[in-house]
């Protein structure tokens, strides 16, 4: 099975977490664009959406789907979303999409984290994948440098040769040489460090489920 077939087979078994009548939490990235592809079939059955990226937003009006504010909701049963790396305890690198921070806000306001994901994402350790950081852009070579210390390089990503501008108005970091052993206090530490919107590490908001798609079909790891 190729990748992008796996990643509608993920896709589609998501449905079984989004429950009638409910609110669902909705990622970014182009494993989720095949989960909102297969919730477009039940959206009669549920009220709608909040969304973590305007490019989410639009890919789920446009299937007819209402998008709601997050401030206009309460907590959400479950958010749906892809990851660029999952360990085996549900911790995850996320953001290849620039989309951490609003993933993390609806993460954090939701019960349950099903990350949707083709096996090629399953680490041992994090870091492998340059660890996206959403900054803003006055802190940005304060930042590189921070990186540095700790055995990081941090590169600023661009987009058609400017630095790419998120969502929320702001710059991302790459670092690459990282290995995080403690997902938990690497998060906690990088997040302070002023200038830094999001790290890309979602460990105090990790995955309890994943459907991880493989050769032999959706295997379910519950953390
Ligand atoms: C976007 C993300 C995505 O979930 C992550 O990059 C995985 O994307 P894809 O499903 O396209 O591989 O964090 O900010």
């Amino acid at each position: 099975m190729t990748q992008d077939e796996l990643k509608t087979l993920v896709g589609q078994a998501a449905l079984q977490y989004v429950m009638p009548g409910e609110i669902v939490g909705v990622g970014t990235g182009s494993t989720v664009n095949k989960f909102i592809d297969a919730l477009a079939s039940m959206k009669g059955r549920i009220k709608g959406a909040v969304s973590s990226s305007n490019a989410s937003t639009e890919r789920l009006q446009a299937l007819g789907i209402q998008v709601f504010d997050a401030n206009d909701v309460g907590e959400l049963a479950v958010y749906i979303d892809g990851a660029d790396e999952i360990d085996g305890q549900g911790f995850m690198i996320k953001g290849g999409g620039a989309a951490l921070t609003r993933e993390k806000i609806v993460a954090a306001q939701s019960r349950r984290f099903v990350c949707i994901a083709d096996e090629s994402k399953r680490v041992d350790v994090l870091g492998s994948f340059p660890l996206p950081v959403e900054v803003v852009p006055m802190a940005a070579q304060r930042l590189v440098r921070e990186f540095a210390a700790m055995g990081g390089a941090a590169r600023v990503r661009l987009k058609e040769g400017r630095a790419l501008v998120t969502d929320n108005g702001q710059h991302i970091l790459d670092v690459t040489g990282l290995r995080i052993t403690d997902p938990l206090s690497f998060e906690s530490e990088v997040n302070q460090w002023p200038g830094v919107l999001t790290v890309g590490v979602f460990a105090h908001q990790k995955a309890a489920v994943c459907l991880l798609g493989t050769a032999d079909g959706v295997k379910t790891l519950a953390f």
